[in-house]
């Protein structure tokens, strides 16, 4: 068959691709239904009658619509709705920085797999396997997806103690491995090129089979599970690769546990904003 003149290059079929997927992983293209969702439970709980004509319009009848589906897009997640139904909580400009660094790591050749420690539904490893797939990255790299799967730890160490976000508290955030694994079927991105690694990262990271990682991507929350992930994953970043803190500016001990491994290890490579929480380093050659 020959294809029209106009017919789009690999590379704009590629873009359009991983934005869809992007936007889909954050549930900004169906925020409506979850809207709707939210809106029924309110009538249940409350035993008010179902109103259907805001029920189809939500969208036109919520307040602060706008404003809701711009703290979705920002991933403030604990400012608006908290997004129990999205695939991940990160936001948009967090997911672009992921594709930013694996641009950069497909086009220079750094050698490694990708990881993410903390990664409740699978959204951003997801978006890792994604990446390798359309770029054709995934004969020599996998990813990696390190969680307890049942939620954060309680407090351990005296710099979590006032961030208790454990199960018991925070249900939402604690998803079993087989629903991580059913939403990465759900894009048709479940294979072997992705290992799960199910535990407390104390437990499953210091003697994990990765030989090296080209993208560490942490998002543990706290100071302790930011630690257990840095001490025993940083030597395996090859040079050349990146680490993602996602919740630098977000929780206050995961950037204590960050400037003092950053102190101890004596990095000075530079750390770049991403967003409002978000950073990155990349370390030297
Ligand atoms: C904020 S969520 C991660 C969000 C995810 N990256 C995304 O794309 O939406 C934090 C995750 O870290 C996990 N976690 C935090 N500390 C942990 C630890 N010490 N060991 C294992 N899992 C941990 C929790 O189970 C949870 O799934």
């Amino acid at each position: 068959m020959n294809l029209p003149e106009t017919t789009p290059n690999t590379d704009t079929l590629r873009q359009m691709y991983l934005d869809l997927l992007k936007r889909s992983l954050l549930n900004l293209i169906y925020f409506d239904n979850e809207l709707r969702l939210i809106y029924l439970q309110q009538v249940i709980k409350n035993k008010q009658p179902i109103d259907p004509g805001i029920l189809r319009d939500i969208r036109y009848r919520t307040q602060n619509y706008a404003d809701l589906l711009s703290l979705r897009t920002a991933g403030r997640n604990f400012s608006g709705q908290i997004p129990q139904f999205s695939h991940s909580l990160i936001g948009l400009p967090r997911m672009e920085n992921i594709q930013h660094c694996a641009e950069i790591i497909f086009k220079e050749k750094i050698p490694g797999d990708f990881m993410e420690t903390g990664v409740w539904q699978g959204g951003a490893t997801i978006f890792m396997r994604a990446l390798l797939k359309v770029y054709g990255e995934d004969i020599d790299r996998c990813v990696w997806a390190a969680d307890s799967f049942e939620g954060l730890p309680k407090p351990q160490v005296p710099q979590d103690e006032t961030y208790d976000l454990s199960a018991s508290k925070f249900p939402f955030l604690a998803i079993g491995l087989e629903a991580v694994r059913d939403n990465f079927r759900t894009y048709n991105l479940l294979d072997d090129c992705v290992k799960f690694l199910k535990g407390w990262f104390e437990e499953t990271l210091p003697n994990a089979p990765i030989k090296r990682l080209a993208l560490l991507r942490l998002d543990g929350d706290l100071y302790k599970s930011t630690l257990d992930a840095l001490n025993p994953l940083y030597d395996k970043v090859s040079p050349g690769g990146f680490i993602i803190i996602d919740d630098y500016y977000a929780f206050e001990p995961c950037k204590q546990a960050v400037d003092e491994f950053r102190a101890s290890r004596n990095i000075i490579e530079p750390m770049t904003e991403i967003d409002w929480t978000g950073v990155f380093w990349r370390k030297s050659y």
